[in-house]
């Protein structure tokens, strides 16, 4: 299997977990697009979903599936995402495609997260993938600033804005020992939105593909 048979594969497994007549929290990117096709074939069955991008809620859109504002839903049963990087204790960096405030909140609501990779995605330690942190744009220095004091090495993300205005500073070398403190920690600096650690609320289960197929971490 080539990755992208693996995201196939794996989205397909996320099927299982999705009730019909509910309303399904999706995240974004490459794994979930392929989430959102599997959805797509069973559109009929549920109410519709909510979003965590501008960029999945055109993809939902388009596959014919009603997009609810998460302020207009009593409940969340499942949140579908992938990750950059995912421990065995379902810690996760998210962000690679700059949607992690919006995911963080859908996640929050989630009563299951379901997160959905290929195997590249397990490390031991998160770190290696540069951590993403969104800002608020006047704060963009100061925030740099403070996240050097944490041993990091922030790089703005040119180019980018969130869809909520604001934008990315991408912290190299941080070997994240203790996810729940840093996570905590980084989002108290002021001007911070949110930074990628999903620690505090981590995955509920990890599906992770695999040569040998897909594979269950709960
Ligand atoms: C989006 O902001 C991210 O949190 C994604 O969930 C993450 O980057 C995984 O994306 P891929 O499935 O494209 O690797």
């Amino acid at each position: 299997m080539d990755q992208n048979e693996k995201k196939k594969a794996v989205a397909q497994a996320a099927l299982q977990y999705v009730q019909y007549d509910t309303v399904v929290g999706v995240g974004t990117g490459s794994t979930v697009n392929y989430f959102i096709d599997e959805l797509a074939s069973i559109k009929d069955k549920i109410t519709g979903a909510v979003s965590s991008s501008q960029a999945s809620t055109e993809r939902l859109e388009a596959a014919g599936i009603e997009v609810f504002e998460l302020n207009n839903v009593d409940s969340l049963g499942i949140y579908v995402d992938g990750a950059d990087e995912v421990t065995e204790h379902k810690h996760m960096i998210k962000g690679g495609g700059a949607a992690l405030t919006r995911e963080k909140i859908v996640a929050a609501v989630a009563e299951t997260f379901v997160c959905i990779v290929d195997d590249s995605k397990q490390v031991p330690i998160l770190g290696n993938f540069p951590l993403p942190v969104e800002v608020i744009p006047m704060a963009r220095s100061y925030v740099a600033r403070e996240l050097v004091k944490l041993g990091g090495d922030p790089v703005y993300r040119q180019g980018v804005v969130t869809d909520n205005g604001n934008v990315i500073l991408d912290v190299h070398n941080l070997e994240i020992l203790n996810p729940r403190e840093l996570e905590a920690k980084i989002n108290n600096i002021v001007g911070v939105v949110t930074n990628g650690i999903f620690a505090m609320r981590g995955a509920d289960v990890v599906l992770s593909a695999t040569q040998q197929g897909v594979k269950t971490f709960k």
